[in-house]
């Protein structure tokens, strides 16, 4: 089986998360080039920004649900899905979009089922699986938001893949004005009040949010590292192996 590595790109780089819709395409074909250079093994998460978080707030999905809130947040996160398969298709890459909203179930928020073997043949077969934060049938719930982060944590968890790295729109975990080069979990405590939420609306905890995800996925043996993606070249140093921004320590 091909070496796998996850990388997942938030939607405050993608999109300006305070206007409806409204995608940074001079990123996201920044961000395309630098992914089609990178080549093969390469499973992608993209987050929602002003593309699923404003919709999923204005039908309150979270709290109440909603058929209608489920079709248009979902249709609002495949447009910008669309738009990054797209990108990475015209700089020479083998992209297909992958809706977790067909594959995905999730029990209280969190991830009970998802189908992983079609994204295995797709990386084993050369294509890059491009996945998205989404909304998702809930079964106690109705329906939820399924972070990209999450997705990450759950593909992580079963792939074990080699890297797993999320681009965010900051430089890392950040604490006192400095980036934190590791953090741990015994770290939470002191920490946690400066965590930020996201700017603009953001339904699915920003830093905070990310990090609890990735000290769960560490507890499991899986480190990953949180980088800048604003950040020109820095993606193929990343999935290179080399450490950039806060590195979310495993369980050694
Ligand atoms: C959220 O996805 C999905 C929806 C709101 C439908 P993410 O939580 O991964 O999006 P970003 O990266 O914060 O924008």
């Amino acid at each position: 089986m091909t070496e796998i590595k996850i990388l997942k790109i938030g939607g405050s780089v993608l999109t300006d998360k305070n206007r409806l819709e409204s995608a940074r395409m001079d990123e996201i074909e920044r961000i395309a080039a630098e992914i089609a250079k990178y080549g093969s093994g390469l499973i992608l998460v993209h987050g929602a920004g002003s593309f699923g978080h404003i919709h999923a707030e204005r039908y309150n999905l979270a709290e109440r649900f909603s058929a209608e809130g489920v079709l248009e947040t979902h249709r609002s996160v495949v447009r910008l899905n669309d738009l990054v398969v797209e990108s990475l298709r015209m700089a020479g890459s083998s992209p297909v979009p992958v809706h977790p909203l067909s594959c995905t179930l999730l029990r209280d928020g969190r991830i009970e089922a998802m189908e992983t073997e079609p994204v295995i043949e797709m990386v084993n077969r050369g294509i890059v699986p491009v996945l998205h934060g989404d909304v998702a049938m809930d079964r106690s719930r109705g329906a939820g938001i399924v972070s990209g982060d999450q997705l990450v944590s759950h593909l992580a968890r079963s792939l074990k893949p080699e890297i797993v790295a999320l681009g965010t729109a900051v430089d890392g975990v950040i604490f006192r004005g400095e980036v934190l080069a590791e953090v741990r979990r015994e770290d939470l405590p002191k920490i946690s009040s400066e965590l930020g939420a996201s700017a603009g609306v953001d339904v699915t905890g920003g830093m905070r949010g990310k990090l609890g995800e990735l000290l769960d996925l560490a507890d499991e043996g899986v480190g990953s590292l949180v980088f800048n993606a604003e950040k020109a070249g820095i993606i193929e140093r990343v999935l290179g192996g080399e450490r950039a921004g806060t590195f979310v320590g495993g369980k050694i």
